[in-house]
């Protein structure tokens, strides 16, 4: 048995692009991919791939799925082999049912490296708080450093003494090898002879996300200014420096619960804002942050807050790694600390609710951050702004959502009191540019026209019964999967009677609490399913992952989303139209969904008319006839309410 969470941690983390890609040639063709299908045979392509929505359509022959899917159908997998197949491939880890004596016995040589640092954590721990070094030097440092004794032992830190090899020998005499120790790097091999790497240090072992230690860094204590502050284990077969995070094991399930994840500079500024109640923050420990770092985030929220110290080189060192956070579609937020304060030191010297407050208050959208910053730096001076502009839009243009991406522009424009018509337009150059570098298509090529947005195309005429709502519903699923984590701003009627204010929400959030409101349900049995499954993730993880939705338990479900979302991409040379449905999308959010929405409620509360007439056709006596007329009478009201609101002329 696989765990539920390890499954949902394989789909959240496979990616359909590689995991196809490993079994078919894919060219990219604007959002998508697209290659000669697995499944059939052809010659021309007509096998698309979506990495935005997570699946893979064929429009030849019809097959789609998402990544499971695809390996199932491929080598003919079954579905916990095409899990396991994932897993290996994402360097997951699977831990199943408890092992036999067999089993333990037959632990990989990796395993043991695990069980040998696990070994070694718990020794250095036992040290730090029952030899008379650690207590003296080990455990008195951490107390000075304000950690409790809980902080301590919650995070497994330690003490390794003075003594070449103290740790060394107590680790052959249990049993380990030379051989593991150095690969470990617990130990340091020199011809004949050997010593401990950590020696007189204070340690903190560095957990893999499943909270197994893999690895350590060990601060020196003297003021030696010879010897490195901190020393970390070197990479072994269990400890992958670019793929951990120090925290996160501890960290996952707060960073879930808050919906963000906080990242710092090291070991002591995790430390200390854990020990402020503050649980969900990692840091990358040293090194500078990696994609693969940020897909691990990733897979518990879109949403990083950096919390810096104030020390502008750092802060523009780091500009980097936040240009790839934005590129993995993630929001990015900055916190700046007071002057001469990190992390750490502001979390040991405030009360929790402070430090909370502190960064509620201070954190700022990064690419409001760094414009603020950058302008700084040059004033008015006109030609320096437009290489302020430049720069930005580079980091703009890496963004992979487009609405988010033009939101940035309208923001950026403004703040830079430049005309957003240029920005946009300058944006568009860089868009181009990366295109055509990713494609070979020339730049005038290389223009791009998402699937055309479906709420362009005319309701059909005359439909088999008038009263047949399965054009809007499908409407309204399909604006709630693919734009449902868009924003829009509503019209609601305000507090002063007559007055409507505007309140901004997310589509998904708009559609399903409208819905509900007015208690209406979807007539197509489906629609209904998706829409209940929809709505439950929004109140569990406040956003509508359609993500999800494809790889729902419920095979009817899953075909439905995938089909309703799959369109087939084109490209167009017309680069004004291209232009023009930029600037439009996001306004025509705010009309079309309410509007779809409106057109489902006017033929619903037709339906109610036409039932209310058969009642009064059929009604036994006169008095109830009469009540059923009363009835009609307020539901056409109603409806021609909407129909005004629709802007229908009421016949
Ligand atoms: P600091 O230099 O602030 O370390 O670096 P510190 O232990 O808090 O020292 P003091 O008490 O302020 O002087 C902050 C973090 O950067 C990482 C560590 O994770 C540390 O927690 N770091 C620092 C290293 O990994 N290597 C280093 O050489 C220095
Ligand atoms: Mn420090």
């Amino acid at each position: 048995m696989i765990p539920h969470q390890t499954i949902e941690s394989i789909f959240d983390t496979s990616r359909i692009e590689e995991v196809v890609g490993d079994f078919v040639s894919l060219k990219r063709r604007g959002a998508n991919l697209v290659g000669l299908c697995p499944f059939h045979n052809e010659r021309t392509p007509s096998f698309h791939v979506s990495p935005v929505k997570g699946i893979y359509k064929c429009f030849g022959c019809g097959k789609a799925g998402n990544s499971v899917n695809f390996v199932m159908e491929h080598e003919k997998f079954t579905y916990p082999e095409a899990l396991r197949y994932l897993a290996k491939k994402y360097h997951i880890d699977i831990q199943e049912e408890e092992e036999s004596a067999e089993q333990i016995q037959e632990k990989t040589a990796r395993e043991g490296l695990t069980v040998l640092s696990d070994f070694a954590g718990k020794y250095f721990a036992e040290q730090l708080f029952n030899s008379d070094e650690g207590k003296s030097v080990g455990l008195s440092y951490f107390h000075d450093r304000g950690f409790s004794d809980d902080t301590i032992k919650k995070f497994q830190l330690g003490y390794s003494l003075e003594e070449w090899d103290n740790f060394t020998k107590h680790a052959l005499a249990s049993g380990y090898s030379l051989e593991m120790l150095e690969k470990t790097g617990l130990t340091i091999v020199k011809d004949e002879k050997h010593y401990d790497r950590f020696r007189g240090r204070v340690m903190f072992p560095i957990h893999s996300q499943a909270g197994k230690v893999i690895g350590f860094g060990g601060r020196i204590l003297s003021s030696d200014k010879t010897k490195p502050k901190y020393v970390n284990s070197p990479e072994s077969e269990i400890y992958n420096k670019s793929k951990v995070l120090y925290g996160i094991a501890f960290a996952k399930n707060a960073i879930v619960a808050n919906d963000v994840c906080f990242l710092v500079e090291g070991y002591t500024d995790v430390i200390s804002l854990h020990q402020a109640g503050i649980q969900n923050v990692v840091s990358s420990s040293g090194t500078s942050l990696t994609t693969d770092q940020i897909r691990l985030i990733k897979r518990y929220t879109p949403n990083i807050t950096i919390l810096y110290d104030g020390d502008p080189a750092g802060i523009k060192a780091s500009f980097r790694g936040i240009d790839m956070i934005l590129e993995q579609g993630m929001n990015v937020k900055v916190v700046l600390f007071p002057d001469g304060e990190d992390p750490d030191s502001f979390a040991r010297t405030r009360r929790s609710a402070e430090v909370s407050e502190f960064i509620a208050v201070n954190a700022k959208d990064f690419i409001h951050f760094k414009i603020g910053l950058l302008l700084k730096e040059t004033g008015r001076d006109p030609i320096k702004r437009v290489a302020i502009l430049k720069e930005f839009i580079e980091s703009i243009s890496l963004i992979p959502d487009r609405l988010t991406r033009l939101a940035y522009v309208r923001e950026s424009a403004h703040q830079m009191e430049m005309d957003e018509k240029a920005v946009l337009g300058e944006l568009n150059k860089v868009l181009r540019r990366k295109l055509s570098q990713k494609t070979g298509l020339t730049e005038e090529e290389a223009i791009v026209v998402e699937p055309p947005p479906d709420f362009f195309e005319p309701e059909p005429q005359e439909s088999f019964d008038k009263l047949d709502t399965e054009y809007q519903e499908k409407e309204i699923i399909r604006q709630l999967l693919l734009f449902g984590e868009e924003p829009i701003k509503v019209e609601y009627p305000g507090q002063d009677e007559g007055k409507m204010e505007v309140m901004e929400t997310k589509v998904a959030s708009f559609i399903i609490s409208d819905m509900k409101n007015d208690e209406i349900s979807f007539s197509n049995p489906l629609y209904q399913k998706i829409f209940e499954a929809g709505s439950k993730t929004l109140d569990e993880t406040r956003e509508l992952d359609y993500r999800k939705l494809t790889n729902h338990p419920d095979q009817d479900i899953t075909q439905t989303v995938i089909d309703l979302i799959a369109t087939k991409y084109t490209f167009s040379p017309n680069w004004e139209k291209r232009k023009i449905r930029l600037a439009l999308e996001s306004e025509v959010l705010d009309q079309h969904v309410p509007h779809c929405i409106l057109a489902f409620k006017a033929k619903r509360v037709r339906q109610l008319m036409r039932e209310i007439e058969e009642k009064i056709k059929d009604a036994p006596t006169v008095e109830e006839q009469i009540e059923f007329m009363e009835h009609y009478r307020n539901v056409q009201k109603v409806a021609n309410l909407i129909d005004v609101k629709l802007g229908r002329t009421i016949v």
